[in-house]
């Protein structure tokens, strides 16, 4: 990231909008219109004033854009021979750029930064094999979940791909081993607790209460010979349970997972 906040040249603040700008170009979009500013400026004043543009381009021609419609930014070298800009406008809030999310992943924005997601059916996975699926498939780490919005997102797009009951999610977090048996004693004197005796994969978790898990857990119950240090998101469709979290073995399989990462930037 802080390669990208290098490469800002300028932020031009106005009334309404924070324009952040630096070389780069939209490498993978929907949704673009041409308008016949001449120079970048112009571009970006075009762009202001329309309620539906939240991104330019300036190579030659103006290109307006909405946000949500990159998929991808190409960072551009700085020369005079390669001059291309691309900026952001967005409507009062500062938030640093770390590009967009790729095509089908959600976009969230969390308090420090954007963060992508998305849902897959891992078949039947466990924790581990869930971290490793992210990994290596999308250079993602296993996601938690930091808003009302993103555990929204997790629980619409598991019942997408699965329709009937009683599926799970494997989401972010996992029980330090210290901290297995204090757990499962209903933690009676607050040594371990949620989240604070938990490793994230997920960095970028700000608030932790959007895991609603049902009352008394996490326990980190004692079963099948082991204690649950991993945690899974129930998705049952159409049944009382359905977006409730709970703890589980790390060698229970879960049919769906959640990968995440920093919004991309192609050519870092
Ligand atoms: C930028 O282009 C606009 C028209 O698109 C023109 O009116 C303006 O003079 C130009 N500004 C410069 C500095 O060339
Ligand atoms: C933007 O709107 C202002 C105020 O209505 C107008 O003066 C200006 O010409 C517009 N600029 C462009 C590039 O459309
Ligand atoms: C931008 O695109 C998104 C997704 O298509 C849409 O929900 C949103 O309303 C658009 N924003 C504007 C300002 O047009
Ligand atoms: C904004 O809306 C206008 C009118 O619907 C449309 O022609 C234009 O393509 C849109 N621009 C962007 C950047 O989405
Ligand atoms: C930018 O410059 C570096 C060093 O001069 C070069 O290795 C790299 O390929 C250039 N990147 C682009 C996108 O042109
Ligand atoms: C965003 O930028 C600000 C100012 O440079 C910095 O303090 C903050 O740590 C950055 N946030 C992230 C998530 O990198
Ligand atoms: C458990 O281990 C973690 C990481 O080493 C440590 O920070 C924490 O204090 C330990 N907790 C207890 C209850 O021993
Ligand atoms: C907390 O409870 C655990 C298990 O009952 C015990 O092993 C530990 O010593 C207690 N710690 C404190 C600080 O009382
Ligand atoms: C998780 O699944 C992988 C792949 O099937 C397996 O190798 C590993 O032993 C499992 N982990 C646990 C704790 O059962």
């Amino acid at each position: 990231m802080s390669r990208i906040l290098l490469i800002l040249l300028n932020i031009l603040v106005s009334s309404s909008s924070y324009i952040v700008i630096f070389w780069g170009r939209p490498a993978d979009y929907t949704g673009v219109t041409t308008n016949s500013a001449e120079n970048y400026t112009a571009c970006c004043e075009a762009c202001a004033n329309l309620t539906n543009c939240s991104a330019i381009y300036f190579y030659r021609s103006c290109y307006l854009y909405n946000y949500s419609d990159i998929y991808a930014i190409e960072i551009l070298n700085n020369t005079k021979t390669e001059i291309a800009g691309f900026q952001k406008c967005s409507d009062g809030t500062f938030w640093n750029i770390t590009g967009p999310c790729p095509r089908d992943w959600y976009l969230s924005a969390r308090s420090d930064t954007d963060w992508c997601m998305q849902v897959f059916d891992g078949k039947a996975i466990n924790y581990s094999s869930s971290v490793t699926y992210c990994k290596i498939n999308y250079a993602a780490v296993l996601s938690g979940v930091s808003t009302a919005k993103e555990r929204t997102y997790v629980l619409d797009n598991s019942h997408k791909l699965y329709t009937g009951a009683q599926k799970t999610v494997i989401i972010d977090g996992l029980l330090n081993n210290n901290c297995t048996v204090l757990m499962s004693q209903k933690n009676k004197n607050g040594t371990c607790s949620w989240p604070k005796s938990y490793f994230f994969n997920d960095k970028y978790i700000t608030n932790y209460e959007f895991y609603t898990f049902s009352n008394g857990n996490p326990d980190a119950y004692y079963s099948n010979g082991e204690y649950q240090q991993a945690i899974i998101m129930y998705s049952f469709n159409g049944q009382p349970q359905d977006g409730i979290f709970d703890d589980t073995m790390l060698s229970a399989n879960a049919e769906m997972l959640v990968c995440g990462k920093l919004a991309t930037i192609v050519g870092e």
